[in-house]
């Protein structure tokens, strides 16, 4: 299965920051997903990650100078600066932002970012006042005009022992950033995408919940994908353990009621809408107002049904809005899809199977099978939930290009 990163090549450009260690677990995950990595040390950068690390983990000669490795014609700036998909600069240090921006070109690096027409991608990392300072905030100010892409930082504490923004983010943040930037195609531009995600907690006091297992890792997947293809993506999340991407604008809600008010919300706003959340069936009736102590007799809980939410926005879709449902099933998955196609009104259902080894809730793989109206159930091999998403987006590409004209209210956006 070709990573999310593959075919592409990278250059990885480190700094002289406390962070410097985390390029290595970068790198590392850059070429697990199917790039190649050429990582670039500048001078300070050196004291803090060795280049032998890098040589190891990206399988390319690291570039440490100017001169001497200039004559290597492989590794000659303007060749790479040529050949790079994707300028990766992390850790970014201030000093590095602040000679990008006035064009200073006195070592491999930073002449290089002169000579490549690559985006270029900044995670900063330096201590709170540094990066807060009026000279670096300019300089920020002057690359982001010029179309640099900046990913961070983080607000936390500082090695430095300051608490504040200057932390560099974490790479899934970073890695997110990169697989947006490597695809210069956005199919869906201009598309509003609503998911939910997560599984849903109903009270049973102010203490205790009914769930169930979802971790929000398949909602996080999609997610991940439609911003790829340049949607506008919201993501109505119940609590979950997968990270949202922060491109995305995420609303946090615990139970399906909640949900559903939230999905209603924006629903008039929604081009694409993908119920992916395990939403919780029923309810408490009345859960209790205060903590339920125990005395050792039995405790009886009456469950009501919630609100089917996708039933209820399928009863109002326009026509040009496209819904996709998920059916996760012990059994019988290809029949339950094919019927919750009509009652709720799917344009598409990724119907899978929970309850097998690595398929379903909290795994990091699926098995599944697409249902469209009108068309043979697709079923697909075993794949992660990264791979899944992008094989459905595909579907909904197809479903796009095929939905008639907008409404007026999404006219603009088509
Ligand atoms: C222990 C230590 C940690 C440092 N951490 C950072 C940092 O996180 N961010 C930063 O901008 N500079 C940091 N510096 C200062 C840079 O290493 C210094 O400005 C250097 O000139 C950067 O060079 P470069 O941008 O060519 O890598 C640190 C210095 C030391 C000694």
């Amino acid at each position: 299965m070709p990573g999310p990163y593959a075919d592409k090549e990278i250059v990885l450009g480190i700094t002289g920051s406390i962070a410097a260690y985390k390029a290595c677990e970068l790198a590392s995950r850059l070429v697990e997903g199917g790039a190649t990595v050429r990582a670039v040390l500048t001078g300070a950068a050196q004291e803090f990650v060795g280049a032998a690390s890098l040589e190891g983990i990206t399988g390319n000669p690291a570039i440490t100078s100017m001169f001497g490795q200039a004559t290597n014609p492989e590794i000659e700036h303007i060749a790479v600066a040529r050949w790079a998909d994707l300028f990766l600069l992390a850790p970014a240090s201030a000093n590095l932002i602040a000679k990008a921006a006035q064009g200073i070109a006195d070592d491999w690096l930073t002449t290089s970012l002169l000579a490549t027409r690559a985006p270029l991608l900044f995670a900063p990392a330096m201590n709170m006042h540094m990066y807060a300072h009026p000279a670096t905030q300019a300089n920020i100010a002057t690359l982001t005009e010029r179309g640099a892409h900046f990913v961070g930082p983080d607000s936390g504490a500082l090695a430095c022992g300051d608490v504040g923004p200057g932390r560099l983010i974490d790479p899934a943040a970073i890695l997110e950033r990169v697989r947006v930037l490597l695809n210069p195609v956005h199919p869906l531009a201009g598309k509003r995408v609503l998911i939910t995600s997560g599984a849903n907690h109903e009270p049973v006091d102010p203490v205790r919940f009914i769930g169930n297992r979802s971790s929000g890792k398949m909602g996080r997947a999609l997610a991940l994908e439609a911003l790829r293809q340049g949607a506008e993506v919201t993501v109505v999340t119940g609590p979950h353990e997968a990270p949202l991407p922060r491109d995305a604008q995420s609303i946090h809600v615990e139970t399906a009621a909640e949900m559903l008010e939230a999905v209603e919300a924006r629903w008039n706003d929604t081009d694409i809408f993908i119920a992916a959340a395990a939403v919780a069936d029923y309810r408490v009736d009345r859960p209790m107002a205060e903590k339920h102590k125990r005395d050792g007799s039995v405790l009886t809980l009456t469950l009501v049904p919630n609100p089917d939410i996708a039933r209820h926005v399928g009863l109002k879709k326009r026509a040009d809005q496209i819904s996709v449902g998920f059916a996760a099933e012990t059994h019988d998955a290809v029949r339950n899809a094919t019927d919750k196609l009509s009652r709720k009104n799917f344009d598409l259902v990724v119907a899978n199977e929970v309850g097998v080894a690595e398929s379903g809730f909290g795994t990091d793989t699926n098995k599944a099978w697409l249902v469209a109206p009108g068309m043979e159930a697709e079923e697909l091999p075993l794949m992660t939930k990264d791979a899944l998403a992008v094989r459905i987006f595909a579907r909904i590409l197809t479903a796009v290009t095929a939905s008639p004209d907008p409404s007026p209210v999404h006219g603009a956006s088509r």
